[in-house]
């Protein structure tokens, strides 16, 4: 895949926060479809700005990064199976960075966490090793980048299958190399938040770093059955290395409308990847084969998103939904919210990200999002946002 630069291809709008009372019908749902106005105007618009490339200006840095949204495949991507995922541009991380004062060490400030620390007192934190992997990646560990105060933010919900945690490790890498005058490819970033994930999760598949760095949708694949080649990782010999997967950018023919629905319920990706891991390793002939029929759902979601057949991509993702509760990674929560949204009328549903809680994601015609969003939010979303994918063309060399 070329090297590319971030692209505003998906916007997210928070629809409302939803009461947290089942059964509250303080919305006007069903109002529009009287009056025949499109329902898209009662939503409540929150737009928010286009990404912007990081910027450094007097001592002084900035970088963000998106959210994304796995479309279909997860779980069955870390085992070698395709998975399609998508940058959420509105959602991000961000990190500042600035010199501190003269011998004040790295000083990393999560403001969301209400933490801070030093590197020098915590070196085996996830985010004290990326930053000090970056600074040597970057051969800038000298005394110019040894007092640094870095400053995390995100509006990116934690443990949610929205990517908070390699969304916030690539803020931190492109701020960092914004801050010492240097650019890093996509994939140079995608690396370097890789070696973090794999402190977070253990053996993530690569999607979300690569998803986030390169931010637009695309097609990952591991290369073989997802094992593991040895060697080394960038700059960390501890972390055993990937074989290069297959990465490619997605056609999408025909706009989506997409609902996302949080459950409220927070659950560590490490968490239903490793109960994954278990059965896999318990009955490997079951799981294998619930792999292959998710990867045969996304190799024809991939056809369909390219052909712009949006009414046949509702029951692929809702089928994928079936095998995810079947591999075991569903809740009462998502199942609840599937069912909501399905009987509301949206095309398709299903969880998105690591499951156990977090996200699910619901395709919807424009004449239904007001209608389906009422209806998670009566089956216990927690919070409902809207995203629209847009038409994306790669150019052909890039397929
Ligand atoms: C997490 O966003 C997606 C999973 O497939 C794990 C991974 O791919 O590393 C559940």
């Amino acid at each position: 895949m070329p090297r590319q630069r971030p692209s505003t291809r998906l916007r997210s709008e928070p629809i409302r926060q939803a009461s947290g009372r089942p059964g509250d019908q303080s919305t006007r749902r069903g109002d529009d479809e009287e009056t025949g106005r499109p329902e898209d105007q009662d939503l409540a618009e929150n737009q928010t700005r286009s990404p912007s490339p990081p910027l450094s200006v007097a001592g002084q840095s900035s970088a963000s990064a998106a959210a994304k949204l796995i479309l279909c495949g997860e779980h069955a991507v870390v085992y070698g199976r395709p998975a399609i995922a998508l940058p959420l541009a509105s959602i991000r991380a961000r990190a500042d960075v600035i010199d501190g004062p003269s011998g004040s060490g790295i000083a990393v400030h999560a403001r969301d966490l209400r933490r801070r620390w030093l590197v020098a007192n915590d070196p085996h934190g996830p985010i004290s090793q990326l930053i000090s992997s970056v600074l040597r990646y970057l051969q800038a560990q000298d005394t110019a980048t040894s007092d640094l105060r870095i400053t995390i933010s995100s509006t990116i919900p934690i443990a949610s299958g929205m990517g908070s945690g390699a969304a916030v490790a690539t803020a931190i890498v492109r701020a960092l190399a914004a801050h010492l005058g240097r650019q890093l490819s996509p994939e140079e970033i995608s690396t370097l938040v890789y070696a973090s994930e794999q402190r977070f999760h253990g053996t993530p598949s690569g999607i979300d770093n690569t998803v986030i760095a390169y931010e637009q949708p695309i097609w990952f694949q591991r290369a073989g059955d997802g094992g593991w080649a040895v060697g080394e990782s960038l700059n960390d010999p501890a972390l055993p290395t990937p074989l290069p997967p297959t990465i490619k950018p997605i056609v999408i023919a025909s706009p989506l409308d997409l609902l996302i629905a949080d459950t409220g319920v927070r659950s560590a990706t490490r968490q239903p990847v490793g109960e994954v891991r278990r059965r896999w390793q318990a009955e490997p002939a079951h799981y294998e084969a619930l792999f292959n029929q998710v990867g045969a759902i996304v190799t024809q979601a991939r056809d369909v998103l390219e052909h712009g057949d949006i009414a046949t991509l509702g029951p692929l993702l809702s089928q994928n939904h079936t095998l995810l509760q079947r591999i075991g990674v569903s809740s009462p929560e998502l199942d609840a919210l599937v069912v909501a949204a399905l009987a509301a009328g949206a095309l398709g549903a299903k969880l998105s990200g690591a499951g156990w809680g977090g996200v699910m994601l619901a395709l919807v015609a424009p004449d239904r999002h007001v209608r389906v969003a009422a209806a998670l939010e009566q089956a216990g979303a927690k919070r409902v946002s809207k995203t629209a994918v847009n038409l994306f063309r790669p150019a052909p060399s890039a397929l």
